[in-house]
């Protein structure tokens, strides 16, 4: 059964480049991910400040793994290509919206679900004992960071009414001035990238299976958001009727 879907995944694709691989390999998995109750509250411009607060802890300890991977398998011929840490990093943004949102000692304030911890502890992994197929997470992150992501700036600046790019320092490229353009280079990097063929399926599972794992970090993350807002609520409710006590 692995080997047919592999033996599919050789014969669909022959004839293109990586990232047009990529791209088609993941497509069902970037619709899923759309479809997280995450993603559809953005698309319905409707983020709270806990789910973004919660998605902002999750993506530090993301970017930290993703990076500090990238960081010490920079010479490698499989990740030198698609290096740009001066353009695409993201770790010191998001440290600073957390630190926004939660103040300076954000560090011990931060939670992270379970689903966030296999994923960073895949990263870290992969940094290990295949940095090749680093390409394919770096991919899923940094290229939906550029695409679909610079929405879901705006939606968490309207949403939230955050001004002047408070804690918005995330979706940011100060070193990116055209997205698009930068994606056209990032897409030529890759096919650059020589892998043969058991790397090249490799990779193409490891980026199904990153979509997965920012899937999992979703849904994992919602189900926290809907325990800390009832939680809230609850609390209110508690403090409203003491209120209500105390006044008759
Ligand atoms: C590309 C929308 C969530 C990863 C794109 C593009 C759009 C988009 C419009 C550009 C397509 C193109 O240039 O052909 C959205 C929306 C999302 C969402 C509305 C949720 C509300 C995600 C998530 C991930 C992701 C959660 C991964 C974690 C990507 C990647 C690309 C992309 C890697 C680049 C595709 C390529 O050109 O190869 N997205 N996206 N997206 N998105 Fe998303």
């Amino acid at each position: 059964m692995e080997t047919e879907k592999k033996m599919q995944t050789q014969v669909e694709l022959t004839d293109s480049d990586l990232s047009e691989q990529i791209k088609a390999v993941t497509k069902d998995s970037h619709v899923r991910a759309e479809n997280t109750e995450l993603m559809l509250a953005y698309q319905r411009g409707k983020v709270s400040l806990t789910q973004y607060k919660l998605l902002l802890c999750s993506l530090y300890e993301i970017y930290q793994a993703l990076e500090e991977a990238l960081d010490s398998n920079s010479n490698h011929p499989s990740v030198a290509p698609i290096y740009f840490p001066l353009e695409l990093a993201r770790l010191e943004s998001v440290e600073r919206d957390l630190e926004h949102f939660y103040g300076q000692d954000w560090r011990e304030k931060i939670v992270v679900p379970a689903a966030t911890k296999i994923y960073a502890h895949r990263l870290r992994q992969i940094g290990k004992d295949n940095p090749e197929y680093l390409v394919a997470h770096a991919y899923t992150r940094y290229l939906g960071d550029l695409s679909g992501g610079q929405v879901l700036g705006r939606i968490t600046q309207k949403s939230l009414g955050l001004k002047g790019g408070e804690g918005l320092s995330f979706f940011s490229f100060p070193g990116v001035s055209s997205p698009n353009l930068f994606k056209q280079l990032y897409r030529s990097r890759m096919n650059s990238i020589e892998l043969d063929e058991d790397e090249r399926i490799g990779m193409l599972e490891e980026a199904v299976r990153a979509f997965e794992l920012n899937i999992q970090v979703f849904d994992d993350l919602q189900k926290m958001v809907s325990v800390t807002e009832r939680e809230s609520e609850l609390m209110h409710t508690t403090t409203r009727n003491r209120c209500t006590r105390h006044a008759s």
